[in-house]
């Protein structure tokens, strides 16, 4: 029986906190199935590694982690130290290192979490939002000059490319097409971002016309939130840019209950790197070690890792546990309302693997 061989990230805050109980969840839903097993290996990359040794992780960093199945990562961030020298020397340098082009955000209210929204639009959220990942508004290009003097200046450029553009609005097609609805929304600002957005808009449309088994509409992002809000069951998979879709999410997570429910994943689509699972909160100094993170995120996350591996059974049962704990509301993390502990959410969702498998 072939091993999943899994790098394992913790990182900072309470991002090794849930990423651990995670992976106490996957080794319990191997000993319950048949032909599923894990080969765990951490690494202990993050901001204190960066106090030990000047850096994040190690110059052969995307070396060490070249040969693994997946990564498995919690987050980075640190009161300490500035929030872009440990995003870009871990997150983004494994991200943009392994090309892992795809940002993919499931939502949904799972059933028993109280969203802000009435209950009939939250429970009609069923979005996957596929945000670009490689270029856009976050390529890291830009300049500083005259620092210091009246004139100082500082400029981000928004990189668009037709490449980088076509992949990823195939990749969200294939997203929707996968999907039952068949419906996509492309979000854009080109009316008044007339260069890189109107190149956007472009490519997609030519994507596009290679599907025409799917519905597609277009919204400028300024209207996407108002309809996200107003007219959820509209929507159903969504193409954005960099920028656009990490904002977009944030709503979207807030929208479904909790910022610790959120799950993402990059993923490298030509498989040629491995790509990464997390939870899209940070490291949460306010609540670190304190054992009340909700671990749902990290699971969450955990089974889009099972599908991505192919091994859906798996990643079908866990996130049947996972609601069939929050359907419950016996173990209720303090974000979503209750008193529970990272531990307690932990066994509770154990057990209901357990139980289904009985
Ligand atoms: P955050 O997501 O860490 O926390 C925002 C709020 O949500 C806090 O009140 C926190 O306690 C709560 N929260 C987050 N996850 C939770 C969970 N699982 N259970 C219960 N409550 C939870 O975002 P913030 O405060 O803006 O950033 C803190 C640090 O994390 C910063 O250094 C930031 O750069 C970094 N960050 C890293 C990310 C990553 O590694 N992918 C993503 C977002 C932020
Ligand atoms: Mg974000």
């Amino acid at each position: 029986m072939a091993k999943h061989r899994i790098a394992v990230i913790g990182g900072d805050g309470i991002g090794p906190e849930v990423i651990e109980a995670g992976c106490r969840v996957l080794e319990v839903l191997a000993e319950t199935q048949k032909d599923l097993a894990f080969d765990f290996t951490r690494f202990d990359w993050g901001s204190d590694y960066y106090r030990r040794n000047g850096v994040m992780m190690p110059k052969d960093g995307l070396a060490q982690l070249e040969g693994f199945d997946a990564i498995y990562f919690g987050a980075v961030g640190d009161p300490n130290l500035p929030d872009d020298l440990t995003l870009w020397g871990l997150r983004l340098a494994i991200c943009q290192g392994f090309d892992q082009f795809a940002n993919v955000r499931p939502s949904k209210l799972l059933p028993g979490v109280v969203g802000p929204l009435r209950p009939e639009l939250g429970q009609a959220i069923d979005w996957v939002i596929v945000r670009e990942n490689s270029e856009g508004e976050y390529a890291g290009v830009g300049g500083r000059a005259h620092r210091g003097l009246p004139i100082e200046v500082g400029m981000d450029v928004a990189v668009f490319t037709r490449a980088g553009v076509e992949r990823i609005a195939r990749y969200a097609c294939e997203t929707a097409r996968s999907r039952p609805r068949k419906k996509l929304t492309v979000v854009t600002k080109s009316n008044a971002q007339r260069h890189g957005m109107v190149l956007w808009d472009e490519v997609c449309r030519e994507v596009i016309r290679d599907y025409s088994d799917l519905t597609v509409d277009w919204m400028l992002v300024d209207a996407m939130t108002q309809r996200m809000v107003a007219k959820p069951g509209t929507i159903d998979t969504v193409v954005a840019t960099n920028l656009h879709a990490d904002i977009l999410t944030d709503l979207a997570a807030a929208l479904s209950g909790s910022l610790g429910l959120g799950a993402t994943a990059n993923v490298d689509p030509s498989r040629k790197h491995p790509s990464m699972f997390e939870p899209i909160h940070g490291s949460a100094f306010d609540i670190t070690g304190k054992g009340v993170a909700n671990p749902l995120a990290s699971f969450w996350t955990a089974s889009m890792l099972l599908e991505h591996l192919g091994e859906a059974k798996a990643a079908q049962r866990l996130m049947a546990a996972i609601e069939t704990v929050t359907a419950r509301r016996e173990v209720v993390p303090p974000d979503l309302g209750g008193k529970a502990t990272t531990v307690q959410v932990t066994d509770a969702v154990i057990a209901a693997v357990r139980g289904a498998n009985a």
